[in-house]
Protein backbone atom coordinates (compact mmCIF):
# COMPACT_ATOMS: atom_id res chain seq x y z
CA UNK A 1 0.00 0.00 0.00
CA UNK A 2 1.00 3.59 -0.55
CA UNK A 3 0.58 5.52 2.39
CA UNK A 4 0.22 9.69 2.28
CA UNK A 5 1.10 12.69 4.33
CA UNK A 6 -0.18 15.58 3.34
CA UNK A 7 -0.73 19.19 4.68
CA UNK A 8 -4.61 20.55 4.67
CA UNK A 9 -4.21 24.09 4.89
CA UNK A 10 -1.88 26.57 2.67
CA UNK A 11 1.35 24.82 2.85
CA UNK A 12 3.91 24.47 5.76
CA UNK A 13 1.88 22.82 8.35
CA UNK A 14 4.98 20.62 9.19
CA UNK A 15 4.70 18.19 6.49
CA UNK A 16 8.44 17.36 6.49
CA UNK A 17 8.76 16.81 10.23
CA UNK A 18 5.44 14.19 10.20
CA UNK A 19 6.86 12.37 7.09
CA UNK A 20 10.60 12.48 9.09
CA UNK A 21 8.77 10.53 12.34
CA UNK A 22 7.52 7.74 10.38
CA UNK A 23 9.41 7.50 7.27
CA UNK A 24 11.54 4.45 9.29
CA UNK A 25 8.34 2.71 8.76
CA UNK A 26 8.95 2.29 5.41
CA UNK A 27 10.85 1.16 2.88
CA UNK A 28 10.77 4.07 0.47
CA UNK A 29 9.18 8.00 0.54
CA UNK A 30 8.02 9.55 -2.99
CA UNK A 31 7.58 12.95 -3.37
CA UNK A 32 4.78 13.21 -6.16
CA UNK A 33 3.97 16.62 -7.31
CA UNK A 34 5.10 20.08 -6.94
CA UNK A 35 8.85 21.42 -6.93
CA UNK A 36 11.50 23.58 -5.35
CA UNK A 37 8.42 25.70 -4.56
CA UNK A 38 8.24 23.50 -1.18
CA UNK A 39 10.29 23.63 1.90
CA UNK A 40 10.08 21.05 4.62
CA UNK A 41 12.19 21.45 7.60
CA UNK A 42 13.51 18.77 9.15
CA UNK A 43 16.02 18.25 12.23
CA UNK A 44 18.67 15.76 11.43
CA UNK A 45 21.36 15.35 15.00
CA UNK A 46 19.72 18.64 16.27
CA UNK A 47 20.93 20.29 13.07
CA UNK A 48 17.91 21.97 10.80
CA UNK A 49 18.06 21.20 6.69
CA UNK A 50 15.25 22.67 4.87
CA UNK A 51 14.17 19.87 2.01
CA UNK A 52 12.84 21.44 -1.41
CA UNK A 53 12.71 18.60 -3.72
CA UNK A 54 14.46 15.63 -1.83
CA UNK A 55 11.79 13.26 0.02
CA UNK A 56 12.32 13.80 3.76
CA UNK A 57 13.26 10.10 3.86
CA UNK A 58 16.49 11.37 2.89
CA UNK A 59 18.42 10.59 6.38
CA UNK A 60 16.73 7.24 6.80
CA UNK A 61 19.43 4.52 6.58
CA UNK A 62 17.39 2.43 4.63
CA UNK A 63 14.95 4.25 3.14
CA UNK A 64 15.19 4.94 -0.98
CA UNK A 65 13.73 8.33 -2.12
CA UNK A 66 11.88 8.59 -5.30
CA UNK A 67 11.28 11.96 -7.04
CA UNK A 68 8.03 10.98 -9.01
CA UNK A 69 7.02 12.21 -12.45
CA UNK A 70 4.28 14.46 -11.16
CA UNK A 71 7.36 16.80 -9.86
CA UNK A 72 8.70 19.68 -11.68
CA UNK A 73 12.72 19.72 -11.21
CA UNK A 74 15.18 22.40 -10.99
CA UNK A 75 18.40 20.60 -11.56
CA UNK A 76 20.57 23.68 -10.01
CA UNK A 77 18.47 23.94 -7.01
CA UNK A 78 18.56 19.71 -6.46
CA UNK A 79 22.06 19.65 -6.88
CA UNK A 80 22.48 22.37 -4.10
CA UNK A 81 20.37 20.03 -2.09
CA UNK A 82 21.90 16.70 -2.52
CA UNK A 83 25.30 18.65 -1.71
CA UNK A 84 23.65 20.28 1.31
CA UNK A 85 22.65 16.18 2.49
CA UNK A 86 26.14 15.25 2.07
CA UNK A 87 27.37 17.80 4.52
CA UNK A 88 25.39 15.28 6.57
CA UNK A 89 27.57 12.24 5.99
CA UNK A 90 24.63 10.79 3.32
CA UNK A 91 25.36 9.21 0.50
CA UNK A 92 22.14 10.59 -1.34
CA UNK A 93 23.69 8.54 -4.49
CA UNK A 94 22.72 5.51 -3.05
CA UNK A 95 18.95 6.26 -2.13
CA UNK A 96 17.57 8.83 -3.94
CA UNK A 97 15.87 7.97 -7.94
CA UNK A 98 14.40 10.42 -10.33
CA UNK A 99 11.43 9.16 -12.65
CA UNK A 100 12.51 9.70 -16.36
CA UNK A 101 9.22 11.25 -16.62
CA UNK A 102 9.80 13.87 -14.94
CA UNK A 103 9.42 17.28 -16.21
CA UNK A 104 12.32 20.32 -16.02
CA UNK A 105 12.43 23.11 -14.99
CA UNK A 106 14.71 25.36 -16.90
CA UNK A 107 15.59 28.68 -16.22
CA UNK A 108 13.24 30.48 -18.26
CA UNK A 109 10.51 29.07 -16.47
CA UNK A 110 11.72 31.49 -13.57
CA UNK A 111 12.47 34.62 -15.81
CA UNK A 112 8.57 33.78 -16.80
CA UNK A 113 7.11 33.12 -13.54
CA UNK A 114 8.66 36.37 -12.43
CA UNK A 115 7.45 38.34 -15.35
CA UNK A 116 3.83 37.08 -15.06
CA UNK A 117 4.02 38.12 -11.64
CA UNK A 118 5.27 41.26 -12.50
CA UNK A 119 2.26 41.60 -15.00
CA UNK A 120 -0.15 41.19 -12.34
CA UNK A 121 0.37 44.07 -10.18
CA UNK A 122 -1.24 43.72 -7.22
CA UNK A 123 -3.25 40.81 -8.33
CA UNK A 124 -0.04 38.79 -7.79
CA UNK A 125 -0.13 35.58 -6.48
CA UNK A 126 2.83 35.42 -4.70
CA UNK A 127 4.23 32.84 -6.30
CA UNK A 128 7.53 31.81 -5.04
CA UNK A 129 9.42 32.36 -8.19
CA UNK A 130 10.65 28.93 -8.55
CA UNK A 131 9.45 28.72 -12.44
CA UNK A 132 6.28 25.98 -10.85
CA UNK A 133 3.70 27.55 -13.12
CA UNK A 134 5.31 28.01 -16.47
CA UNK A 135 6.93 24.67 -16.07
CA UNK A 136 3.75 22.76 -15.45
CA UNK A 137 2.54 24.88 -18.43
CA UNK A 138 4.77 23.38 -20.71
CA UNK A 139 4.18 19.86 -19.34
CA UNK A 140 0.73 20.31 -19.80
CA UNK A 141 0.83 22.24 -22.85
CA UNK A 142 2.74 19.15 -24.97
CA UNK A 143 6.49 21.21 -24.51
CA UNK A 144 8.12 20.14 -21.78
CA UNK A 145 11.60 18.72 -21.18
CA UNK A 146 11.75 15.70 -19.00
CA UNK A 147 14.45 14.19 -16.96
CA UNK A 148 14.71 11.18 -19.56
CA UNK A 149 15.27 13.51 -22.26
CA UNK A 150 18.85 14.57 -21.07
CA UNK A 151 20.01 11.59 -22.14
CA UNK A 152 19.38 12.19 -25.91
CA UNK A 153 21.96 13.72 -28.02
CA UNK A 154 19.15 16.44 -29.52
CA UNK A 155 19.04 17.74 -25.91
CA UNK A 156 20.43 20.90 -26.85
CA UNK A 157 18.54 21.67 -30.06
CA UNK A 158 15.28 20.69 -28.11
CA UNK A 159 16.09 22.87 -25.55
CA UNK A 160 17.31 25.78 -27.78
CA UNK A 161 14.04 25.36 -29.84
CA UNK A 162 11.65 26.01 -26.33
CA UNK A 163 13.99 28.98 -25.09
CA UNK A 164 13.51 30.60 -28.30
CA UNK A 165 9.79 30.27 -27.38
CA UNK A 166 10.07 31.47 -24.12
CA UNK A 167 11.99 34.31 -25.28
CA UNK A 168 8.99 35.16 -27.46
CA UNK A 169 6.77 35.29 -23.87
CA UNK A 170 9.42 36.81 -22.50
CA UNK A 171 9.08 40.11 -25.17
CA UNK A 172 5.57 40.43 -24.80
CA UNK A 173 5.97 40.90 -21.26
CA UNK A 174 8.72 43.17 -22.14
CA UNK A 175 11.27 41.50 -19.41
CA UNK A 176 14.36 41.22 -20.84
CA UNK A 177 16.89 40.13 -17.88
CA UNK A 178 19.75 37.92 -18.90
CA UNK A 179 20.34 34.88 -17.94
CA UNK A 180 23.04 33.95 -19.07
CA UNK A 181 24.54 32.89 -16.05
CA UNK A 182 21.65 30.81 -14.52
CA UNK A 183 21.46 28.96 -17.63
CA UNK A 184 25.56 27.83 -17.73
CA UNK A 185 24.58 26.78 -14.02
CA UNK A 186 21.78 24.90 -15.34
CA UNK A 187 23.76 23.31 -17.83
CA UNK A 188 26.32 22.18 -14.95
CA UNK A 189 23.40 20.58 -12.93
CA UNK A 190 22.45 18.55 -15.83
CA UNK A 191 25.54 17.11 -15.76
CA UNK A 192 25.39 16.39 -12.01
CA UNK A 193 21.80 14.86 -12.63
CA UNK A 194 23.37 12.45 -15.36
CA UNK A 195 25.21 10.69 -12.64
CA UNK A 196 22.32 10.10 -10.47
CA UNK A 197 20.01 7.09 -10.89
CA UNK A 198 17.10 7.56 -13.07
CA UNK A 199 14.39 5.38 -13.07
CA UNK A 200 10.97 4.45 -14.92
CA UNK A 201 9.35 5.64 -11.91
CA UNK A 202 6.29 4.12 -12.47
CA UNK A 203 7.95 0.34 -13.02
CA UNK A 204 9.67 1.02 -9.72
CA UNK A 205 6.48 1.84 -7.24
CA UNK A 206 4.90 -1.13 -8.69
CA UNK A 207 7.13 -3.57 -8.42
CA UNK A 208 8.03 -2.56 -4.92
CA UNK A 209 4.07 -2.68 -4.42
CA UNK A 210 4.05 -5.88 -5.41
CA UNK A 211 7.46 -6.92 -3.42
CA UNK A 212 5.41 -6.10 -0.47
CA UNK A 213 7.26 -2.78 0.29
CA UNK A 214 5.58 -0.18 2.11
CA UNK A 215 5.94 3.22 0.68
CA UNK A 216 5.05 6.75 2.22
CA UNK A 217 3.89 9.68 -0.93
CA UNK A 218 5.27 13.13 0.87
CA UNK A 219 2.81 15.70 -0.55
CA UNK A 220 3.95 19.43 -1.12
CA UNK A 221 2.32 22.33 -0.45
CA UNK A 222 -1.47 21.92 1.02
CA UNK A 223 -5.16 21.23 -0.26
CA UNK A 224 -6.06 24.82 -0.01
CA UNK A 225 -3.64 25.60 -2.52
CA UNK A 226 -4.53 22.51 -4.79
CA UNK A 227 -5.29 23.42 -8.59
CA UNK A 228 -8.50 22.57 -8.95
CA UNK A 229 -9.97 23.15 -5.37
CA UNK A 230 -7.93 25.40 -4.06
CA UNK A 231 -8.57 29.03 -3.92
CA UNK A 232 -7.69 29.35 -7.61
CA UNK A 233 -5.97 31.46 -9.14
CA UNK A 234 -4.47 31.96 -5.58
CA UNK A 235 -2.74 28.42 -5.85
CA UNK A 236 0.23 26.39 -6.62
CA UNK A 237 0.00 24.64 -9.93
CA UNK A 238 0.22 20.94 -9.21
CA UNK A 239 -2.36 18.51 -7.33
CA UNK A 240 -1.95 18.69 -3.99
CA UNK A 241 -4.54 16.57 -2.87
CA UNK A 242 -3.85 13.02 -2.64
CA UNK A 243 -5.54 11.61 -5.80
CA UNK A 244 -2.33 13.34 -7.38
CA UNK A 245 -0.16 10.11 -5.67
CA UNK A 246 -1.87 8.22 -8.66
CA UNK A 247 -0.79 10.64 -11.28
CA UNK A 248 2.28 11.70 -9.83
CA UNK A 249 3.62 8.21 -9.23
CA UNK A 250 1.57 6.26 -11.89
CA UNK A 251 -0.15 4.13 -8.94
CA UNK A 252 -3.48 2.88 -8.87
CA UNK A 253 -6.22 4.39 -6.96
CA UNK A 254 -7.11 1.21 -4.72
CA UNK A 255 -3.90 1.10 -4.12
CA UNK A 256 -3.86 4.17 -1.62
CA UNK A 257 -3.81 3.20 2.44
CA UNK A 258 -3.71 5.53 4.86
CA UNK A 259 -4.19 9.25 4.60
CA UNK A 260 -2.83 11.28 6.87
CA UNK A 261 -3.63 14.76 7.21
CA UNK A 262 -1.34 17.24 8.67
CA UNK A 263 -2.55 20.57 9.94
CA UNK A 264 -1.57 23.32 12.40
CA UNK A 265 -3.41 23.79 15.31
CA UNK A 266 -3.83 27.52 13.86
CA UNK A 267 -3.93 28.56 10.25
CA UNK A 268 -1.21 30.00 8.47
CA UNK A 269 -0.65 31.33 4.63
CA UNK A 270 2.32 32.89 3.05
CA UNK A 271 1.60 34.52 -0.27
CA UNK A 272 -1.46 36.30 -1.74
CA UNK A 273 -5.33 35.41 -1.94
CA UNK A 274 -7.94 34.76 0.41
CA UNK A 275 -7.90 33.46 4.69
CA UNK A 276 -11.05 34.19 6.12
CA UNK A 277 -9.29 33.78 9.63
CA UNK A 278 -6.52 35.92 9.28
CA UNK A 279 -5.35 38.28 12.11
CA UNK A 280 -3.97 41.45 11.75
CA UNK A 281 -3.67 42.15 15.80
CA UNK A 282 -1.37 40.86 18.29
CA UNK A 283 -2.60 37.86 18.59
CA UNK A 284 -1.39 37.25 15.01
CA UNK A 285 2.09 38.80 15.73
CA UNK A 286 2.35 36.35 18.75
CA UNK A 287 1.71 33.65 16.47
CA UNK A 288 4.00 34.71 13.98
CA UNK A 289 6.88 35.31 16.27
CA UNK A 290 6.36 32.16 18.44
CA UNK A 291 5.93 30.15 15.84
CA UNK A 292 9.00 31.66 14.16
CA UNK A 293 6.24 32.17 10.63
CA UNK A 294 8.58 32.78 8.35
CA UNK A 295 8.73 31.12 4.68
CA UNK A 296 10.99 28.09 4.46
CA UNK A 297 11.62 28.58 1.25
CA UNK A 298 11.38 32.48 0.61
CA UNK A 299 11.62 34.05 3.89
CA UNK A 300 8.77 35.76 3.90
CA UNK A 301 6.41 36.22 6.57
CA UNK A 302 3.40 33.90 6.80
CA UNK A 303 0.10 35.34 7.75
CA UNK A 304 -0.86 33.79 10.73
CA UNK A 305 -4.98 33.21 11.55
CA UNK A 306 -7.19 30.88 13.49
CA UNK A 307 -7.98 27.33 12.55
CA UNK A 308 -10.71 26.85 9.99
CA UNK A 309 -12.79 24.41 9.87
CA UNK A 310 -14.80 24.97 6.81
CA UNK A 311 -11.68 24.40 5.15
CA UNK A 312 -10.39 21.85 7.30
CA UNK A 313 -13.45 19.69 6.82
CA UNK A 314 -13.61 20.36 2.74
CA UNK A 315 -9.87 19.19 2.98
CA UNK A 316 -10.80 16.19 4.70
CA UNK A 317 -13.60 15.33 1.96
CA UNK A 318 -11.65 15.90 -1.06
CA UNK A 319 -8.86 13.80 0.21
CA UNK A 320 -10.33 10.88 2.22
CA UNK A 321 -8.09 11.83 5.68
CA UNK A 322 -7.76 8.66 7.54
CA UNK A 323 -6.29 10.58 10.42
CA UNK A 324 -4.96 14.10 11.50
CA UNK A 325 -1.75 15.02 12.95
CA UNK A 326 -2.07 18.98 14.73
CA UNK A 327 1.73 20.61 14.66
CA UNK A 328 2.76 23.70 16.29
CA UNK A 329 0.12 23.56 19.26
CA UNK A 330 2.73 24.21 21.57
CA UNK A 331 2.63 27.55 19.60
CA UNK A 332 -0.92 28.56 20.95
CA UNK A 333 0.85 28.42 24.65
CA UNK A 334 0.67 31.43 25.78
CA UNK A 335 -3.07 32.78 24.26
CA UNK A 336 -5.45 33.12 26.97
CA UNK A 337 -8.58 32.86 24.25
CA UNK A 338 -8.55 30.15 20.96
CA UNK A 339 -10.79 30.99 18.32
CA UNK A 340 -12.19 28.22 15.63
CA UNK A 341 -14.18 29.08 12.69
CA UNK A 342 -16.83 26.85 12.67
CA UNK A 343 -18.50 28.39 9.90
CA UNK A 344 -18.82 31.73 7.27
CA UNK A 345 -21.02 34.10 6.87
CA UNK A 346 -21.33 35.60 3.69
CA UNK A 347 -23.74 38.50 2.77
CA UNK A 348 -25.84 37.46 5.87
CA UNK A 349 -26.10 33.76 5.16
CA UNK A 350 -24.06 31.18 7.19
CA UNK A 351 -22.40 28.62 5.25
CA UNK A 352 -20.15 25.36 6.39
CA UNK A 353 -19.08 25.39 2.33
CA UNK A 354 -16.08 26.67 0.38
CA UNK A 355 -17.58 28.64 -2.04
CA UNK A 356 -16.42 28.94 -5.42
CA UNK A 357 -14.83 32.41 -5.53
CA UNK A 358 -13.62 33.16 -1.99
CA UNK A 359 -11.12 35.83 -3.29
CA UNK A 360 -13.67 38.08 -4.90
CA UNK A 361 -16.68 37.50 -1.34
CA UNK A 362 -16.47 39.25 1.61
CA UNK A 363 -16.14 36.32 4.72
CA UNK A 364 -16.95 36.79 7.70
CA UNK A 365 -16.03 33.49 10.22
CA UNK A 366 -17.98 32.46 12.64
CA UNK A 367 -16.22 31.18 16.09
CA UNK A 368 -16.43 29.71 18.58
CA UNK A 369 -14.13 30.26 21.27
CA UNK A 370 -12.05 28.08 23.75
CA UNK A 371 -9.98 29.11 26.71
CA UNK A 372 -6.34 28.71 26.22
CA UNK A 373 -4.33 26.53 28.53
CA UNK A 374 -2.08 28.81 29.07
CA UNK A 375 1.32 26.80 29.97
CA UNK A 376 4.24 24.70 28.45
CA UNK A 377 3.38 22.27 26.67
CA UNK A 378 6.56 21.52 24.48
CA UNK A 379 7.57 18.89 27.22
CA UNK A 380 5.16 16.98 27.95
CA UNK A 381 5.46 13.56 25.57
CA UNK A 382 1.96 11.70 27.07
CA UNK A 383 -1.55 12.13 25.93
CA UNK A 384 -2.86 11.73 29.24
CA UNK A 385 -0.87 14.86 30.60
CA UNK A 386 -1.85 17.06 28.45
CA UNK A 387 -4.06 20.44 29.70
CA UNK A 388 -7.96 19.50 30.07
CA UNK A 389 -8.35 22.85 28.34
CA UNK A 390 -6.45 21.44 24.82
CA UNK A 391 -7.99 18.38 24.98
CA UNK A 392 -11.33 20.10 24.52
CA UNK A 393 -10.37 22.08 21.97
CA UNK A 394 -8.75 18.76 20.27
CA UNK A 395 -12.20 17.04 20.87
CA UNK A 396 -14.56 20.01 19.65
CA UNK A 397 -12.04 19.59 16.31
CA UNK A 398 -12.48 15.54 15.97
CA UNK A 399 -16.31 15.94 16.69
CA UNK A 400 -16.53 18.90 13.70
CA UNK A 401 -14.16 17.07 11.60
CA UNK A 402 -15.67 13.50 12.12
CA UNK A 403 -12.07 12.86 11.52
CA UNK A 404 -9.65 11.91 14.97
CA UNK A 405 -6.16 14.12 15.44
CA UNK A 406 -4.29 10.96 16.21
CA UNK A 407 -0.96 12.74 16.88
CA UNK A 408 0.22 16.14 17.83
CA UNK A 409 3.06 17.98 17.31
CA UNK A 410 4.64 20.12 20.40
CA UNK A 411 7.63 21.02 18.95
CA UNK A 412 9.93 21.18 15.92
CA UNK A 413 11.90 18.38 17.30
CA UNK A 414 11.87 15.11 15.37
CA UNK A 415 10.29 13.27 18.69
CA UNK A 416 8.15 15.92 19.69
CA UNK A 417 5.08 14.37 18.59
CA UNK A 418 2.80 12.88 21.01
CA UNK A 419 -0.12 9.41 20.21
CA UNK A 420 -3.40 10.37 20.92
CA UNK A 421 -4.10 6.42 21.22
P1 LIG B 1 6.22 21.88 5.66
O1 LIG B 1 6.44 22.68 4.44
O2 LIG B 1 4.81 21.45 5.81
O3 LIG B 1 7.18 20.73 5.81
O4 LIG B 1 6.51 22.87 6.89
P2 LIG B 1 7.71 23.93 7.01
O5 LIG B 1 8.99 23.20 7.28
O6 LIG B 1 7.70 24.88 5.88
O7 LIG B 1 7.23 24.78 8.26
C1 LIG B 1 6.98 24.20 9.48
C2 LIG B 1 7.86 24.90 10.53
O8 LIG B 1 7.38 24.60 11.82
C3 LIG B 1 9.30 24.41 10.53
O9 LIG B 1 10.12 25.46 10.94
C4 LIG B 1 9.29 23.30 11.57
O10 LIG B 1 10.57 23.09 12.15
C5 LIG B 1 8.34 23.86 12.56
N1 LIG B 1 7.54 22.86 13.31
C6 LIG B 1 7.00 21.69 12.89
N2 LIG B 1 6.23 21.15 13.85
C7 LIG B 1 6.30 22.00 14.90
C8 LIG B 1 5.70 21.99 16.20
O11 LIG B 1 4.93 21.13 16.57
N3 LIG B 1 5.98 23.07 16.99
C9 LIG B 1 6.81 24.08 16.62
N4 LIG B 1 7.03 25.07 17.48
N5 LIG B 1 7.40 24.10 15.42
C10 LIG B 1 7.14 23.08 14.57
P1 LIG C 1 5.35 23.52 1.32
O1 LIG C 1 5.52 22.20 0.63
C1 LIG C 1 3.48 27.43 1.52
C2 LIG C 1 2.40 29.26 -2.29
C3 LIG C 1 3.15 30.53 -2.67
C4 LIG C 1 2.10 31.22 -3.50
C5 LIG C 1 1.41 30.08 -4.23
C6 LIG C 1 1.94 29.82 -5.63
O2 LIG C 1 6.58 23.98 2.00
O3 LIG C 1 4.15 23.51 2.19
P2 LIG C 1 4.17 28.83 -6.65
O4 LIG C 1 5.61 29.06 -6.28
O5 LIG C 1 3.74 27.43 -6.51
O6 LIG C 1 3.83 29.44 -7.98
O7 LIG C 1 3.34 29.71 -5.58
O8 LIG C 1 1.63 28.94 -3.44
N1 LIG C 1 3.27 28.11 -1.99
C7 LIG C 1 3.48 27.66 -0.76
N2 LIG C 1 3.08 28.13 0.44
N3 LIG C 1 4.20 26.28 1.44
C8 LIG C 1 4.57 25.78 0.25
O9 LIG C 1 5.15 24.56 0.13
C9 LIG C 1 4.25 26.49 -0.93
N4 LIG C 1 4.49 26.30 -2.25
C10 LIG C 1 3.86 27.29 -2.88
O10 LIG C 1 3.53 31.26 -1.54
O11 LIG C 1 1.16 31.83 -2.66
MG1 LIG D 1 7.16 24.57 3.86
Amino acid sequence: MVDVILGLQWGDEGKGKVVDYFASHYDIVARFQGGPNAGHTIYVNDKKIVLHQVPSGIFKPHSQNLIGNGVVLDAVSLKEECEAIASFGVDFRKSLLISDRTHLILPTHKALDKASELSKGNEKIGSTLKGIGPAYMDKTGRNGLRVGDIRNKNFVSNYIRLRLKHQKLLDNFSFNEDISAEEEKFFEALEFMRSLEIVSGEYFINDALSKGKKILAEGAQGSMLDIDFGTFPYVTSSTTIASGVCNGLGIAPNKIGTVTGVTKAYCTRVGGGPFPTELHDEDGELIRKKGNEFGATTGRPRRCGWIDLVALDYACMINGVSQLVMTKADVLDDLPVLKVCESYKIGGKETRQVPFQMDKLTIDPVYKSFKGWTSDISQINDYKKLPPEMLSYIDYINKKLGVQVKFISNGPGTEQLISAS
